[in-house]
C-alpha cells in the first residue's frame, strides 16, 4: 500500500473518504504494528489512519493470517457505535472497503500506546486511565449484540498461541535460562495441561461457561490502548473480538496489570469498577489471567518486561495455581 500513494489517493477519492480537492501530502506508518498495514495519510488540513489486512502477518509475510480480521474489526466498530460510553473511547471508523479489506479511521494523533507500563509503573498517574478502561470494558460487555460474531479463524490462531504453544515441550521459543526449569515443569504438569485445555475450549466456544456471552475486545492489553493528548486512554484494534466469555477480556486485562507491577489487592480494588455480566465467574477470569501470563513468558508474543526473573517466576507460579483452580475439570 505504501508504495502506491497515487493509487491509494484515487481509491480514497472513489470511496468518497477524501474530497475531490483533497490529496495525500504524506503517507507514513501510523505506529508500531505487526499484523496489518497501518498508515497515516496526511491530507494537509487533516489526517486519517488507514489499516489494511493482508492474508499474512504484514511484518512476517511467511506467516499466514486470516483475511477476515478487517471485516470483524469493522463490525466491531459498528456495534460499538450503539453505545456512547464505548464509542467515545475509540477512534471513529470513517469507512470500510471490503474489496480491499481497508479500514479508515479518525486519526488520534501520534499517541503512544501504554506498553511502556511494563518498564516502570507510575500507579497514581495512570489510575484514572485504568478506571476509564475497566469502565469501557463493562460498557462493551453490556452491549446487546445481534449475530454470532464468531471470528473463528482469528480465535483459532490465538488459541494456539495462548493455550497450546506455551505449554508444548521444546516449543522453540527463546526463554530466559533461569526460567527454563519452570517451563519444563509446566510442560510436564498434567493438571495444568488439562485445565489449559478446558480454558482453551471455553475460549473457542466448544465448552460452556455460566456467564452470559458478550462481545469481547479480544486483545485488551496496553498495546491496544493509545494515550490521547486530551482524552486519556483510547481503545483500538478489536480484530480479535468475538462473542464469548467476558472472563477472557477481564483475565487478559488483569494479567497485564500484574506484569506492569500491580499487586493483586490493587487489581481487585480496580475491578470493583467493572460492571460484570450475569453469571460472571472470577475464578474463570483468574484462570484466563494465568494463561495470559504463562503465554507472554513461555510463548511467542513476549513483552518488553522489566521485572527480574525471580518476580517473573512468582507470577508464573501464581498463574499456574490460578489456572488449576479455575474450575471443575471432568
Ligand atoms: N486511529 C488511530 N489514530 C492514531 N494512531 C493509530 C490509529 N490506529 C492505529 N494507530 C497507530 O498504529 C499502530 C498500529 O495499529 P493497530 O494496533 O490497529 O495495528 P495492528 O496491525 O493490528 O497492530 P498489532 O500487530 O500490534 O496488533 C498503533 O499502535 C498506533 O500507534
Ligand atoms: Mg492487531
Amino acid at each position: 500500500m505504501a508504495k502506491n500513494a497515487d493509487a491509494i489517493e484515487a481509491r480514497l477519492r472513489a470511496l468518497k473518504w477524501i474530497g475531490a480537492k483533497e490529496s495525500i501530502v504524506e503517507l507514513a506508518p501510523a505506529g508500531e504494528g505487526n499484523m496489518n498495514r497501518t498508515l497515516r495519510a496526511n491530507l494537509g488540513s487533516r489526517s486519517i489512519v488507514l489499516k489494511q489486512s493482508v492474508p499474512f502477518v504484514a511484518k512476517y509475510p511467511d506467516i499466514p493470517a486470516p483475511l477476515e480480521r478487517a471485516s470483524v474489526e469493522a463490525a466491531f466498530y459498528a456495534a460499538a457505535s450503539t453505545s456512547d460510553v464505548v464509542s467515545r473511547r475509540m477512534p471513529q471508523l470513517l469507512g470500510y472497503d471490503d474489496e480491499n479489506r481497508l479500514l479508515c479511521f479518525e486519526d488520534l494523533g501520534a499517541a503512544q500506546d501504554f506498553t511502556s507500563l511494563y518498564a516502570a509503573i507510575e500507579a497514581d498517574d495512570i489510575h484514572a486511565d485504568l478506571i476509564s478502561l475497566i469502565d469501557w470494558l463493562g460498557a462493551l460487555h453490556a452491549l446487546d449484540i445481534d449475530g454470532a460474531f464468531a471470528n473463528n479463524a482469528m480465535r483459532e490462531l490465538n488459541h494456539q498461541h495462548i493455550f497450546v504453544v506455551p505449554l508444548l515441550a521444546d516449543n522453540g521459543v527463546a526463554i530466559e535460562s533461569e526460567l527454563t526449569p519452570l517451563y519444563e515443569s509446566f510442560t510436564h504438569d498434567e493438571a495444568l495441561g488439562a485445565h489449559a485445555q478446558r480454558l482453551g475450549a471455553i475460549y473457542l466456544g466448544t465448552a460452556s461457561h455460566d456467564s452470559r456471552p458478550v462481545l469481547l475486545h479480544g486483545d485488551f492489553y496496553p498495546g491496544s490502548w493509545l494515550n490521547h493528548r486530551t482524552e486519556g486512554a483510547m481503545v483500538i484494534d478489536p480484530e480479535f473480538g468475538f462473542k464469548g466469555a467476558p472472563e477472557f477480556d477481564v483475565g487478559v486485562f488483569t494479567a497485564h496489570l500484574t506484569m506492569c507491577g500491580y499487586r493483586q489487592s490493587a487489581i481487585t480494588t480496580l475491578l470493583e469498577n467493572y460492571h460484570a455480566p450475569d453469571g460472571f465467574d472470577s475464578r474463570l477470569a483468574s484462570g484466563f489471567a494465568g494463561m495470559e501470563v504463562i503465554r507472554r513468558i513461555f510463548g511467542v508474543a513476549q513483552l518488553p518486561l522489566s521485572a527480574d526473573v525471580e518476580t517473573q517466576a512468582e507470577w508464573l507460579n501464581t498463574a499456574r495455581t490460578s489456572v488449576v483452580a479455575s474450575g471443575a475439570y471432568d
